[in-house]
């Protein structure tokens, strides 16, 4: 794949002190950050605090359904997307960098830098199937996974030499089995209660994810001191 950690071209500054970061005197534009909204934001802006970075008028102005939200006292934008919308405005250097999860970021497989793991947003990647309808892969013909990954899913298929079709959804995954659309689902479980609800077991995990920062070609080359200064900052307040 071509998503890579920034071994080289972003990484932690040595210099980086501690206490918050000044807002910038030049005429370039503020750093802009692409967060996707939901759990990932809330737990994002947790560490960016800690991190000396409070991005709080993100979360008042996302109340108010602003989705641009400039924080001038960091000489920082930041962007409200759908998560899996993070890649593409830092691929193509609308964002200098973003927040994703690896399931996003490896399902997309975009020319990105991921410098470090926030190790926010756990869960994990799954095959789950009916726990009353358990699928003997050697036996049935036409085998059908329902999923909002399915790259993911062909590569994960592909590894086991499992031949099956992949249907392509986008929300409420779980349904997919008990219904007859697929015999199986390939999707993220947190608590498990969705998994337990549906009378679902899983069968495998595919994939551990937690959300990363990630970077791209453009702005790790032009921007690389305001990045590098805050993955310090970050990288000083990950746990673990
Ligand atoms: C995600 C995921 C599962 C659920 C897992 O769905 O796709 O459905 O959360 O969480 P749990 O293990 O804690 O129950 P999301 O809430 O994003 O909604 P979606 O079904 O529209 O994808």
């Amino acid at each position: 794949m071509t998503t890579r950690a920034a071994k080289t071209t972003v990484k932690a500054s040595p210099k980086a002190k501690k206490g918050a970061p000044r807002a910038s005197t030049s005429n370039a534009p503020p750093l802009t950050i692409a967060m996707p909204r939901g759990r990932i934001l809330d737990e994002a802006l947790v560490l960016f605090k800690r991190a000396g970075i409070d991005l709080g008028a993100a979360e008042k102005a996302r109340a108010g359904r602003k989705l641009i939200i400039p924080i001038p006292e960091h000489d920082v934008r930041v962007l409200i997307v759908r998560d899996a919308d993070v890649p593409a405005y830092v691929e193509h250097g609308a964002a200098d960098l973003g927040i994703a999860g690896r399931d996003v970021l490896e399902e997309q497989d975009r020319d990105l830098y991921e410098p470090l793991d926030l190790g926010i947003g756990r869960c994990r990647l799954v095959v789950a199937e009916p726990e009353d309808r358990p699928v003997d892969e050697m036996a049935k013909v036409h085998l059908r996974y329902a999923t909002k990954f399915p790259e993911l899913t062909r590569r994960h298929l592909q590894a086991r030499g499992i031949v099956a079709e992949i249907i392509k959804l986008y929300g409420s995954i779980e349904i997919a089995p008990l219904v007859g659309l697929a015999d199986r689902v390939v999707d993220l479980v947190s608590s498990g209660e969705t998994l337990r609800q549906h009378r679902l077991r899983e069968v495998e995990t595919i994939l551990e994810v937690s959300a990363r920062v990630c970077v791209g070609r453009a702005a790790a080359k032009l921007r690389s001191d305001r990045i590098d200064d805050l993955i310090a900052r970050l990288r000083a307040v990950v746990p673990g």
